[in-house]
């Protein structure tokens, strides 16, 4: 099958499109062939050996955590999934291929894109693992940092449908589509601690740091403490000041995605794609991804 495979660890010009073996399902899992894959920030971690130092990822590898597509073959002991199946979810195996394994995936409704399918599966995991650190409850105000990215789009529509008031950061070019997806836009930077009091002169309850961009000292200092603060993209900072990070372990819940499939496809939840790229441009893809102002997911098209 193609793929694009990591042979050592580098920029984006280390990810070669390949011949490699198709890989067969084991227990429990389906075999997709892709139609779509995400590109998330994490990838681009794990191509440049910055993750090395948390956990080590044999070479060669094909990158790539999520993917919509067609369940071409089952796995001895799968129920529920037949040939020709068409299903979201997160892989085993690297997404940036022609076929990959999976173990936890959703129905993708007929009216839901490849491409807007595959916005979901990190975004929503990632999304419903931090609430839950942060204990948010209707009628609460969070502060979400990037809430512009691909997790932070989603993640400010699921606490706006949850009932909280959102106030989201983003730059100048995203404060409208912050505010069409329900929060309350600011930008982020120099002030924000004076421009989040006088949105919120009653405080914020919670904070998601989505970003990971310098903005955890503001964040204590807007909820006079650590408390109810989870960042996901700033490990160094959060030891440093004592406030909670969160990497995993993932809490992958098909049920959950289904349901959020099925939002998106009734048009109740937006899905920002950011760009498409045929999988052999993975390499392309991570360059856009590493500007760091993607509005919406990156996605490959396989
Ligand atoms: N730990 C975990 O479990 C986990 C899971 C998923 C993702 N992550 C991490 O979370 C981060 C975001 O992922 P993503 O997929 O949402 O990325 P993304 O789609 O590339 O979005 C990044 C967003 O950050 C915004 N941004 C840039 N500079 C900012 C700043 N100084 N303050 C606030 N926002 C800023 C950008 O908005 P503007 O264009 O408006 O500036 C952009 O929309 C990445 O570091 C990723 O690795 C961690």
């Amino acid at each position: 099958m193609k793929a694009v495979v990591l042979n050592r660890f580098g920029g984006p010009e280390e990810l070669r499109p390949a011949e490699v073996e198709r890989p067969e399902p084991g227990p429990g899992q389906v075999r997709l062939r892709v139609r779509a894959a995400g590109v998330n920030p994490f990838d681009a971690k794990v191509r440049s050996g910055a993750m090395e130092a948390v956990f080590t990822t044999p070479l060669p590898t094909i990158l790539g955590l999520e993917a919509a597509g067609v369940v071409d073959a089952v796995g001895p002991d799968v129920t529920g999934w037949s040939v020709g199946d068409e299903v979201l979810g997160w892989t085993d195996t690297g997404a940036y291929a022609e076929y990959a394994l999976a173990t936890a995936v959703a129905r993708k409704p007929e009216g839901l894109s490849w491409e807007r399918a595959v916005t979901l599966p990190v975004a929503a995991e990632t999304a419903g693992r931090v609430f839950r650190l942060l204990g948010i409850e209707p009628g609460e105000t969070l502060l979400v940092h990037g809430a512009a990215g691909g997790v932070g789009s989603l993640a400010v529509q699921l606490a706006v449908a949850a009932g909280l008031r959102v106030i989201g950061t983003a730059g100048p070019a995203n404060q409208e589509h912050v505010a069409a997806l329900g929060a309350t836009p600011t930008t982020y930077g120099e002030g924000l601690v004076e421009r989040v009091r006088a949105l919120a002169p009653e405080g914020v309850d919670a904070v998601f740091d989505v970003a990971g961009r310098g903005a955890l000292p503001a964040s204590i200092e807007l909820r006079g403490g650590t408390d109810r603060i989870v960042t996901i993209a700033d490990a160094p900072a959060a030891a440093e000041l004592g406030v909670v990070f969160s990497g995993g372990p993932p809490e992958r819940s098909p049920d959950r995605l289904a349901e959020l499939a099925d939002l998106a496809a009734q048009g109740d939840l937006v899905t920002p794609v950011g760009g498409t790229f045929p999988l052999a441009d993975a390499a392309e893809a991570h360059r856009v991804s590493a500007s760091g102002h993607a509005r919406g997911k990156l996605v490959l098209i396989a």
